[in-house]
């Protein structure tokens, strides 16, 4: 199948097209006209043995408004096409990615944008799993010469789309499956395949270093908590390393502060932090860039047992702060607190974390765009930067030093969610920004920023370029900011 996308303001077909139109007896030109295709976004019609050309299919994809076009509307074409064609059971499929991006974003675009669209997740199903169609990916050059870069560009995407649909495939795992030991495990696994070191914290290790804010979550659960860390060493020098830090609930029923029944089973998701760090990984060990990274992720089961945590509990975290605990529904912070003050130890001085810590942010962003809190607003702005060249959205959200108000305690250094006696109101002010200035107290002086992926994490919507479930959010933009800090400091 040949697959070719086309604007909705396209004022007059390219040279390449005109030439497809007149072969085939203008399928491209009469369709426009008699309404059959419009070019609107993600819009596809499909030819069967179009007359005149050697492909068995054609199937023309809408690209929406020229301006509008970029990587990720490049990659989410691709997953178009190669899920349409996937369910017809089609094998090879040729793109003619056209469009303002070099060749090489256009190969990348292609690949990516397929893998992550064919990936389903059906996994557990006995019966009708969907049999893989599509074989082979053909990319077709627009202009003479540009078949390597198109080549280099389509290594690219296969490489950071497998290794998120990797952290997809963790994230889909059910939390009677996926535990915090065997995603650690899977996390050794990992590191083996790759030639990295690895470290696994278990609970004794764990209470002999004071890691008690991690603890303290996973104290309701017969699963014991794990803080998995995974070093990276690309710079032969001891310089410092960026540390990826992801939150690796595998299971979050809230503990005492139990969460309404409804929709809960979602909550298997509450370690996509810790698979995006993960997948990031698998890319810095597969591309290898010169720059030491320690990737972490936290790992515990939040439930309410007979050992749990309750509020009112204090906790005194690895970095010595206490924390009063008001609400047990708020332990990602409290995982990440005791994650963050670990890299610090470990010699990080660059970091981010990524956590579904909010459905705050939820509320604020919606299930599209991921929110970005800092202490270092440069260190932001290269998060951001590397967001945009994945193709991932993300927004700067504020820190003011006010906020922090918020989570003072009477009795311990901070509380773990907003202190009514302190907010204004009687809803949860800014609770998106509340749990960054509570991760803020970790940070310290290390140049920190905070990914809130709650919303981005799952994606809920039938669209035609990705199943619905876990996104891979994250992993993208983390390997991006890796490989360009690493140019940077070359
Ligand atoms: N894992 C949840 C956040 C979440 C909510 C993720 C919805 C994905 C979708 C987190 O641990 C949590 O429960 N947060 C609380 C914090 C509150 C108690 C301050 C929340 O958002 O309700
Ligand atoms: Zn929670
Ligand atoms: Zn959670």
């Amino acid at each position: 199948m040949l697959v070719v996308n086309i604007f909705q303001d396209e004022d007059k077909l390219s040279d390449e097209l005109m030439r497809l139109d007149a072969k085939s007896n203008g399928i491209i030109s009469g369709s426009f006209r008699d309404g059959t295709f419009s070019g609107k976004l993600c819009e596809v019609a499909s030819f069967h043995r179009p007359v005149g050309l050697s492909a068995n299919r054609l199937l023309l994809v809408g690209a929406g408004v020229k301006h509008d076009f970029n990587f990720e509307v490049a990659c989410q074409l691709a997953g178009t096409a190669a899920r349409h064609v996937h369910k017809t059971g089609i094998r090879e499929i040729a793109f003619l990615m056209r469009g303002e991006l070099s060749a090489e974003r256009r190969g990348q675009s292609c690949i990516e944008g397929a893998l992550l669209g064919i990936l389903d997740m059906g996994k557990y199903k006995t019966r009708d799993s969907a049999k893989l169609a599509l074989q082979s990916i053909v990319l077709l050059p627009s202009r003479t010469g540009e078949e390597k870069e198109l080549e280099r560009g389509a290594v690219r995407g296969r490489i950071y789309a497998e290794a998120t649909n990797y952290a997809r495939e963790l994230v889909n795992e059910p939390s009677n499956i996926l535990t915090p030991t065997r995603l650690a495990e899977r996390t050794v696994a990992l590191a083996k395949e790759f030639g990295m070191q690895v470290d696994v914290l278990g609970p004794e290790q764990l209470k002999q270093n004071e890691l008690n804010a991690l603890l303290c979550v996973g104290k309701g659960s017969h699963e014991p908590p794990q803080l998995c860390v995974v070093r990276y060493q690309g710079s032969d020098t001891q310089s410092a390393a960026v540390a990826l830090v992801g939150k690796g609930l595998t299971f979050d029923s809230g503990g005492i502060s139990l969460k309404d029944p409804d929709g809960m089973q979602y909550m298997k998701d509450d370690m996509a932090g810790g698979a995006a760090v993960l997948g990031a990984m698998r890319i810095i060990g597969e591309l290898k860039p010169k720059i030491n990274v320690l990737g972490i992720v936290a790992a515990a089961e939040n439930l309410p047992g007979g050992g749990a945590q309750k509020p009112g509990d204090v906790v005194k975290a690895f970095n010595g702060k206490t924390i009063e605990i008001v609400n047990t529904d708020a332990e990602g912070r409290l995982v990440l607190a005791d994650a963050i003050s670990y890299a610090q130890h470990l010699g990080a001085t660059r970091i981010v974390d990524l956590a579904t810590l909010t459905g705050s942010c939820v509320i604020a962003l919606g299930d599209i765009t991921t929110g970005v809190m800092t202490n270092d607003e440069k260190w932001a702005g290269k998060v951001l930067e590397a967001a945009r060249d994945a193709g991932e959205k993300m927004w700067l959200l504020p820190t003011f030093s006010e906020y922090r108000e918020l989570i003072e305690s009477e009795i311990a250094d901070m509380t773990n969610i907003v202190n009514r006696k302190v907010a204004h109101s009687g809803v949860n002010p800014a609770g998106a920004i509340v749990g960054a200035m509570f991760l803020m107290e970790f940070a310290e002086g290390t140049s920190w920023v905070h990914l809130d992926i709650a919303g981005t994490a799952w994606n809920s919507r039938r669209i035609p370029y990705l199943a619905i479930g876990p996104t891979g959010v994250g992993v993208r933009t983390l390997a991006s900011l890796i490989l360009s800090v690493a140019k940077e400091n070359a």
